[in-house]
């Protein structure tokens, strides 16, 4: 049986207004219909940590789709329903989604009585679940609001940080929860328990991680790099043998001391007015991949299957990097101008990494000096003003807007007029191609 408890207020303390909207007015709707609906998985888990969760996803003992659908005339969103599954997604204007699944029911269990198939249901849904403690629910129909469902005493294991699994088979059948496993435990400063330890080690054994598409790999892995402390992960996963199935061609040791110092880096370059770039686990991949040979890194890009800018940046890490770092670290006197344009050599995410590497203080000061002239001399021009003087867009764009970053950098210009004489100079100068005038149409 489960054991109930109510956490109202701890939902009220941890969630915006927003999702408590969504969650009260899906209680509403679901009542409406005669069903149960919850809220399950990471957010009950969160709000017992007193941590904000935005993720709603919601199990129905009813029909899950329409359960979306007249959700959706209330709260407002797009439905997007799978019906193979019985699930749908509502989807907002501004990219916030809502997951509506539907709990299988256990025909066979409690053929006569609903309620407890109802209630079976439900239990199924949680016991397919990873860790006990994503494996809680709160109910929202209106009388039951808050009320706690744990079947498997998640709350318990939260309280004394225990991972555990809810059965023997969970990595067998998903072994992407041996990452999701040392994510949380890290991530929650919680133990793996014993057995479920035990089961990891004895899947990673029999290779199932080998099974797994990279695809899904490559899920987990980044996932795992946007964790606000990914370096105790990446160690646990190379202490529990997972690493070599996912960078075979890398030794960890190797890159360790890099991995275990871009926490403290990140914060540096905060302090030096880097702004964080887009892709959160880009400095932590570039700082994994920096030693290996380019056609080495290509392949791990292309196994993982990264955009062209993407792989972009992690060949020019390596093949610029070592100058840049040697540049940087020379005894001799070298032109800020000109170290900025090596530092401009690599990309931005490179920069963590290019830290940890730099080994005296004249080198660093000088990396410091050079982030900072730069975002003191960021040129006004961009692409579009070359478009706007009539320019077909290409190479010659970089080439012209970097040249007007050095000549800033030199003193020579200074205004954004004068930016822009000097940009048309240039690509007057390079025969950059204009952009074709359409043909008029030929006399008939
Ligand atoms: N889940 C699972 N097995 C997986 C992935 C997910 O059982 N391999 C279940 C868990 O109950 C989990 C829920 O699906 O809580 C939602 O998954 P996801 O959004 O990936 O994870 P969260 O637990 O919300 O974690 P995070 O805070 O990292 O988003």
């Amino acid at each position: 049986n489960a054991k109930t408890a109510h956490i109202r207020p701890d939902m009220q303390r941890a969630l915006p207004s927003r999702i408590m909207n969504i969650l009260t007015k899906a209680g509403e709707v679901a009542e409406g219909l005669n069903y149960q609906v919850y809220a399950v998985g990471g957010l009950v888990r969160d709000v017992l940590l007193k941590v904000e969760n935005l993720d709603v996803d919601l199990v129905v003992e009813g029909n899950g789709i329409e359960m979306a659908n007249e959700l959706a005339k209330v709260i407002g969103g797009r439905v997007r329903p799978h019906e193979k599954f019985g699930t749908a997604e509502i989807i907002f204007p501004d990219g916030y989604w809502v997951d509506v699944v539907t709990a299988r029911v256990e025909y066979y269990e409690y053929p006569a009585a609903l309620p407890q198939v109802e209630q079976s249901s439900l239990k199924h849904d949680l016991y397919r679940r990873d860790f006990t403690i994503n494996a809680m629910a709160v109910a929202l129909n209106p009388e039951r609001f808050g009320e706690l469902v744990d079947y498997f005493n998640g709350r318990e294991d939260l309280q004394n940080g225990a991972i555990r699994v809810l059965h023997n088979l969970s990595f067998i059948e998903d072994p992407t929860r041996i990452l999701r496993a040392i994510r949380f435990e890290q991530r929650y400063d919680m133990d793996i328990e014993p057995q479920t330890l035990r089961l990891i080690k004895e899947a990673v054994r029999e290779k199932v991680i080998a099974r797994l598409s990279t695809e899904r790999m490559w899920g987990e892995l980044k996932h795992i790099l946007e964790e606000a402390d990914p370096e105790h992960m990446l160690d646990r996963l190379s202490e529990l043998g997972v690493w070599d199935y996912l960078f075979p061609e890398i030794t960890f040791w190797e890159v360790q001391y890099v991995i275990s110092e871009i926490p403290q880096a990140l914060m540096i370059l905060r302090n030096w007015g880097w702004a964080e770039p887009a892709e959160k686990w880009l400095p932590y991949f570039l700082s994994i991949l920096h030693l290996t040979a380019q056609e080495t890194a290509y392949t791990i890009c292309q196994r993982y299957n990264l955009g062209r800018r993407q792989t972009e940046k992690v060949l020019d890490t390596i093949a610029y990097g070592r100058v840049a770092l040697r540049r940087l670290s020379a005894t001799e006197e070298v032109p800020l101008s000109e170290l900025t344009k090596i530092v401009q050599t690599l990309p931005r995410e490179a920069y963590p990494m290019f830290l940890t590497l730099l080994e005296d203080k004249n080198a660093i000061r000088r990396f410091r000096l050079v982030m900072e002239s730069v975002n003191k001399n960021k040129p006004t021009v961009n692409g579009k003003d070359i478009r706007d003087m009539g320019y077909q867009p290409g190479p010659m764009y970089r080439r012209a807007l970097d040249s007007v970053w050095q000549a800033r950098l030199d003193g020579m210009v200074q205004t954004r007029e004068e930016e822009l004489e000097y940009i048309r100079s240039f690509l007057e100068h390079n025969n950059a191609p204009k952009i074709q005038p359409k043909q008029p149409k030929p006399p008939m």
